[in-house]
């Protein structure tokens, strides 16, 4: 089936000033669930700054080099003070555009918006093994065993800074409600007592809410059904070098295929900060349930 969840925007600065109505498509269509994508909006890497598109900053452990939420300390980066300050520097001034970026576009989100991690992606996606719960070239709704949202939205900001020319591919695949159908019947109940052992056993850094828990059975069970991988409605995205595409990345299901060196911002959103709440992930299974999620 063909599907079309690409949402284009001619903007080529981050701090563009726009009408009211551009802002409210904007923001319905992100909403909605659709991908943003802004083809001519450009991360400028400094001329010292190229030496950083490289995977030689890796500290081997980590697979993203990134700015922790508020607290901004680099993690995952191994190098000279000197060096690491500068890259630090980069993820920095991506940040700040991104945040500007966001704010002209979604100017009623701003006063909610909790940051998230700035990341650095160095390394080629194609040829990476991992289980099939870590393969992010399975389509997937995001949600994290460790990190319960609560029905939060994630907000993501996404710019290919591949110096060779190599675009970001992904797959994004049919609307979440969607999905929602077809899955949520496979999911199980929570246990009785099971968030509050997760949380003492410091598996979640707070409790896991039947919201949490759903999403975490969506993420998994869409993993592992490979009929649904490959037979659901999907199309193939490229992203190239020089652009920037925003998702919220709870809601639009997606597989990153290949690509290597990208930047991305995170922020949290409440369900009560959007324009259509009804919208959110947490709405749509609470509808599907019947029952109240957190
Ligand atoms: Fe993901």
């Amino acid at each position: 089936m063909a599907l079309n969840l690409i949402e284009q925007l001619s903007l080529e600065t981050w701090n563009p000033s726009l009408e009211p109505a551009q802002q409210a498509a904007a923001t319905d269509a992100l909403e909605t669930g659709r991908v943003l994508y802004l083809p001519h909006l450009r991360f400028e890497v400094k001329p010292d700054e190229q030496r950083f598109l490289s995977t030689q900053w890796s500290d081997g452990k980590s697979k993203n080099i990134y700015l922790r939420g508020r607290q901004r300390t680099l993690r995952g980066a191994a190098g000279a003070s000197q060096d690491l300050a500068a890259l630090s520097a980069m993820l920095e001034r991506f940040s700040g555009q991104a945040q500007q970026l966001v704010s002209a576009l979604f100017p009623h989100y701003v006063a909610q918006l909790d940051p998230g991690n700035t990341s650095f992606r160095p390394f080629e996606i194609e040829g990476r093994t991992s289980s099939w719960r870590k393969d992010d070239t399975r389509l997937h709704a995001d949600a994290f065993p460790s990190n319960p949202t609560h029905g939060a939205r994630l907000l993501r900001v996404f710019t290919n800074v591949n110096p060779h020319g190599k675009p970001r591919v992904w797959r994004v695949g049919e609307p979440f409600a969607d999905m929602a159908d077809r899955i949520l019947p496979r999911a199980r109940r929570q246990w009785p007592g099971e968030a509050a052992l997760l949380h003492a056993l410091h598996v979640t850094k707070r409790r896991r809410l039947a919201f949490d828990h759903y999403m975490l059975e969506l993420h998994d069970r869409t993993k592992a059904d490979l009929d649904y991988q490959r037979d659901m409605p999907q199309q193939r995205v490229e992203f190239p070098p020089g652009s920037t595409w925003i998702v919220f990345s709870d809601q639009v299901l997606h597989a990153v295929m290949s690509g290597a060196m990208m930047l991305e911002q995170t922020w949290m959103l409440p369900v009560s900060g959007m324009r259509r709440p009804e919208t959110a992930p947490l709405r749509v299974l609470e509808r599907k349930t019947g029952r109240a999620l957190v």
